[in-house]
């Protein structure tokens, strides 16, 4: 119901109030954007900034790692944690340069088919690096889509995924000057539920979509989404 106010409230709350200023914003490269979505899938913005930066300065292209000594590869993730993280990130590079001709690849199934990258990766990294409209749905999304559409299961079931991945893909950008801007709307969902939207204690006085939100409505923010079953 929601879902066509979804993305141009999100760009203006973006514009706003979302982040701008990230390493990987600032100067995107198709390199860049994958390193970061590979750091952020289980570690947070504050804690990735300082390794990104180490990371690129030391490996700033994809030659570079894919050339790069597996122990130097590991040594610049050391004190991220998910240390197959690292590993698979400099399988891929190998591999785009054995078959991609050295390029991280453009196509979907191709990006989603190398080491390390799912679905709602692959689409944050043609996203963010192409502006290509492709949903995603890390945990951030999952918990905003959750409560603005009042899903009461657990996330992690395969049948409330697909509910959601089918949402995430209604609430893409309909204007052609939103749809230039798939970049920020991807960087925009993280930041709302990475600040607003949170896990305990949503700020829901200062959401675009209280309104709209059907887990506030209902006195569920706190409920939704919910835990996995035991
Ligand atoms: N989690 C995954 N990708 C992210 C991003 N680009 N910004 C914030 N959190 C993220």
């Amino acid at each position: 119901a929601i879902t066509s106010a979804f993305a141009p409230r999100l760009l203006e709350w973006f514009d706003a109030h979302g982040r701008h200023d990230l390493p990987w914003q600032i100067q995107r490269t198709p390199y860049r954007v994958w390193l970061s979505e590979i750091m952020l899938q289980q570690t947070q913005v504050t804690t990735v900034i300082p390794y990104f930066q180490r990371f690129v300065d030391a490996l700033p292209d994809l030659h570079a790692l894919a050339n790069a000594p597996s122990d130097d590869v590991l040594a610049l993730w050391s004190g991220l944690g998910y240390y197959n993280r690292a590993r698979n990130l400099h399988a891929a590079a190998k591999i785009c340069m054995a078959e991609h001709d050295g390029e991280l690849p453009r196509d979907f199934d191709a990006l989603h088919a190398l080491p390390g990258i799912g679905r709602s990766t692959a689409g944050a990294i043609l996203a963010q690096a192409w502006n290509e409209l492709q949903p995603i749905l890390d945990g951030n999304v999952k918990r905003v889509l959750t409560r603005l559409h009042g899903i009461d299961g657990w996330p992690g079931l395969p049948a409330v995924e697909k509910q959601l991945w089918t949402i995430a893909d209604a609430s893409l950008p309909a204007s052609p000057a939103a749809r230039l801007r798939m970049a920020d709307y991807t960087q925009a969902q993280m930041d709302l539920g990475a600040t607003l939207c949170t896990r305990t204690r949503p700020k829901c006085d200062t959401c675009p979509f209280v309104d709209l939100c059907i887990a506030k409505r209902d006195g569920l923010a706190g409920e939704i989404p919910a835990s996995k079953p035991k």
